[in-house]
């Protein structure tokens, strides 16, 4: 039987670990997957999540399943963290899930078992964003989002697109720090999207991935805190990877966002029936962590400054790759008005591949560049390296 299968590509992104990891060459760059490094290279765990940890080991005194929801108080305290104030007036029926991954795969299976069988898509967006909505067996219908020569974003096609959609279809968007352009869209662009989604009876399925990592906490989460307030129905698919430094935990959630009760409460049901003859119940560890932070004030302060850190780290690096990409890019000066870990710069496919043989600076073929790979001391040489490109 085995016999019978064909060979798969590797994934190109996660490929990129491997090859950097067996470059003998010192002074290589790791523009690749998206994680937080910082100016030593490390990705730290948080204080906040040791501490967590700590009080876990201590504290638990169980391994016992906690059931196809997750960890009810994570899910709250998430919620809270992710609605805000906005988040109290709508309802929220959230079931814990295998990272941001495992959110969206749920988000599409229900959506598939609610009748739904397009999902309206940006382009560009992170790859496995497609790969996860064509598995599951939707339609991925793609729009353009962004101009990488002109970095600039293509927010009239994006509207023509969602005007042109069918009732049902179901609207991708992402939640702030676009992966991978870092392109942000103004409060009243997120108004705009609102009003048309709702005219047009399609779903919004937000992507939160990187809260905090943008302008803050609740700056990263205004666009979808407007949008569940102006409309009937919508899917959160939120992720702990990078704003709690849980990457290998897996850790996520997936709410299902109603006006009133009854129709988030038939979500939910769904959504842990379809996690039941998938992966059954969610790990436990990563959630556990987020929730004693989230429940303890003083975890809860030292988590945001050093989520602070990191986000003034990018943005001080943001400023500096900006003033030195912008000789031979122009329109680079957009990166420092980029958020989050990514931009994605206008090179070919060849650029990319001289950089890694020449250079040993790695990055996908797409040109996307994890900003938080670069140590201050070393962008002057980066942007030579990019410069002597053109
Ligand atoms: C990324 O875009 O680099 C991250 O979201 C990691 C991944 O799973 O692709």
């Amino acid at each position: 039987m085995f016999n019978a299968l064909s060979r798969q590509p590797d994934d190109a992104l996660l490929a990129l670990i491997g090859l950097y990891k067996q470059d003998p060459r010192p002074g290589k760059v790791d523009l690749g997957v998206g994680v937080y490094r910082d100016e030593e290279g490390r990705t730290p765990v948080f204080r906040a999540v040791k501490a967590a940890e700590r009080l876990l080991l201590d504290g638990q005194d169980s391994k016992s399943y906690l059931g196809l929801e997750g960890d009810a108080l994570y899910l709250e305290r998430l919620w809270s963290l992710v609605g805000g104030e906005a988040g109290t007036k709508v309802t929220a029926a959230g079931v814990q899930t295998p990272g941001g991954s495992g959110a969206l795969r749920l988000a599409a299976d229900l959506v598939l078992r609610g009748g739904s069988k397009r999902v309206l898509v940006g382009q560009p967006t992170w790859p496995n964003h497609v790969g996860i909505f064509a598995a599951a067996g939707l339609e991925v219908v793609s729009h353009p989002f962004f101009d990488t020569a002109s970095q600039t974003v293509l927010f009239d096609r994006m509207v023509a697109a969602f005007e042109a959609a069918q009732p049902g279809d179901v609207a991708l968007l992402h939640g702030s720090c676009h992966n991978p352009t870092g392109a942000p869209l103004s409060l009243d662009h997120w108004k705009t999207l609102a009003a048309v989604l709702e005219t047009r009876g399609v779903l919004p399925l937000v992507d939160l991935a990187y809260q905090g990592f943008g302008r803050g906490l609740d700056e990263d989460a205004e666009g979808l805190r407007h949008l569940i307030g102006a409309i009937p129905e919508a899917l959160v698919a939120v992720s702990s990877s990078k704003s709690f430094g849980l990457y290998r935990e897996r850790t996520g959630a997936i709410f299902a966002v109603s006006a009133t009760q009854a129709p988030a409460d038939l979500a939910k049901s769904n959504l842990m029936a379809l996690a039941r003859t998938s992966y059954s119940m969610p790990p436990d560890h990563g959630a556990a962590v987020v929730r004693t932070i989230l429940s303890d004030a003083a975890l809860t302060a030292d988590w945001t400054a050093e989520l602070d850190g990191m986000r003034a780290r990018i943005a001080g690096i943001r400023r500096k790759l900006a003033a030195g990409l912008s000789g031979a890019f122009p329109t680079l000066t957009a990166v420092a008005e980029q958020e989050g870990m990514f931009s994605l710069l206008p090179l070919t496919e060849a650029e990319v591949l001289r950089l890694r043989a020449d250079h040993a600076i790695y990055m996908p073929t797409s040109g996307r560049i994890n900003i938080a790979g670069l140590k201050t001391a070393e962008v002057d040489d980066v942007v030579a390296k990019f410069a002597a490109l053109r």
